[in-house]
C-alpha cells in the first residue's frame, strides 16, 4: 500500500533513496526512500523488527546499505563510519545513551571532544569546559541541579537530555537521529525531552528523525510521520493531515494484511 505526499525537494537536508539491507536470507530493508527538511521533526513508526534501527544505523554510518544512496544537502555521501557521518553533520543518540555514569555532566558533554589548551603541555581545560557546559545548557534550557554531578545521580529524563545536548553541541550539527529516546520514561520525563527536541529543531534548525512506539508522542513531537512495514515506507503524512485514530487504523490494517499474507 502506498500513501505518499511531498516528493523529495532540493532543499532537503537528508534524502535516502532505494536503501536495501539483508542479513543473510532476511531482507530487512527493501528499498527505503525518505526525506527530511531543515528543522523538520520526522517520526518513524513500525512494528518490532520492521527495520527501523537498521535504517538509523545506516544513516549514522554504523553499517553500510547493500544498495541505495544517501544525500546530505543534495550531495551524495557514502558513510564508512560514525565519525564519517558526524563529519557530514549527522549525530545519533543511541538507545544505550553512551554516557559515562561516573563522570560529571560537563565531562560527559565534552566526552571525546575535550577542550585542550596550552602549547607543549596540552591539558584538559576543566574550567573552560565547565563554563561552556553551563552556558550551553542554559541556552538550550536544560535544567539540572549542577554540571558537577556525576550523570548517574540524574533522573532518566535528565540523562537523556544530556545525551541529546551532547549530540547537538557542535554548531554544525544538521541531523539528529533518536532511536526510541522516550522508552521507559514517565510522562513528565518524556515531556522534558519532547520540549528539548522541539526547541532544538525550531531554534537551531536541527532536523530530527525520531523512532517511537507511542503515537501520542509522535503527534506531540513530529511534523511528519513515516510508517515502515516489511522493509518499505508505506505511509508518509504530515501529522497535521492525519490523526491518532487514522494512524492506528492504518497500522492495524497493515498488520492484518501481513498476518493474512503469512497464512495464505
Ligand atoms: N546485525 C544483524 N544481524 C542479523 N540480523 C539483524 C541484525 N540487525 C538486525 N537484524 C534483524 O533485522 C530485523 C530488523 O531489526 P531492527 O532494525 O532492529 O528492527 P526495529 O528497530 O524496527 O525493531 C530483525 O529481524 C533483526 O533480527
Ligand atoms: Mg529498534
Amino acid at each position: 500500500m502506498d500513501d505518499k505526499t511531498d516528493p523529495p525537494a532540493a532543499e532537503d537536508v537528508l534524502r535516502v533513496e532505494g536503501i536495501t539491507k539483508a542479513f543473510g536470507p532476511i531482507k530487512v530493508l527493501r528499498g527505503v526512500d525518505l526525506h527530511l527538511a531543515p528543522g523538520e521533526v520526522l517520526g518513524v513508526v513500525g512494528s518490532n523488527g520492521a527495520g527501523k534501527s537498521t535504517l538509523v544505523k545506516i544513516i549514522t554510518g554504523y553499517q553500510p546499505p547493500d544498495q541505495g544512496q544517501l544525500y546530505v544537502e543534495g550531495e551524495p555521501v557514502d558513510l564508512h563510519s560514525v565519525q564519517d557521518a558526524r563529519s557530514h553533520g549527522i549525530e545519533t543518540v543511541f538507545q544505550d545513551l553512551a554516557l559515562v555514569d561516573e563522570l560529571s555532566v560537563y565531562h560527559n558533554l565534552f566526552l571525546n571532544r575535550e577542550v585542550t589548551s596550552g602549547g607543549r603541555f596540552r591539558f584538559l581545560n576543566n574550567r573552560r569546559m565547565r563554563a561552556d557546559a553551563m552556558r550551553y545548557l542554559e541556552e538550550i534550557q536544560v535544567d539540572i541541579p549542577s554540571v558537577d554531578l556525576p550523570v548517574e545521580k540524574l533522573s532518566g529524563g535528565q540523562r537523556q537530555a544530556i545525551a541529546v545536548a551532547r549530540a547537538t553541541r557542535r554548531e554544525d550539527v544538521k541531523i539528529l537521529l533518536l532511536d526510541e529516546p522516550l522508552a521507559a520514561m514517565g510522562a513528565k520525563e518524556a515531556k522534558l525531552i519532547i520540549d528539548l527536541v522541539k526547541s532544538l529543531a525550531r531554534n537551531r534548525g536541527v532536523s530530527m528523525l525520531v523512532i517511537d512506539h507511542n503515537y501520542t508522542h509522535i503527534f506531540e513531537l513530529c511534523d511528519r510521520v513515516n510508517v515502515v512495514e516489511q522493509g518499505r515506507i508505506t505511509l508518509d503524512k504530515r501529522t497535521a493531515d492525519t490523526s491518532l485514530a487514522e494512524l492506528t487504523e492504518f497500522m492495524v490494517s497493515s498488520y492484518r494484511q501481513q498476518v493474512e499474507g503469512a497464512s495464505a
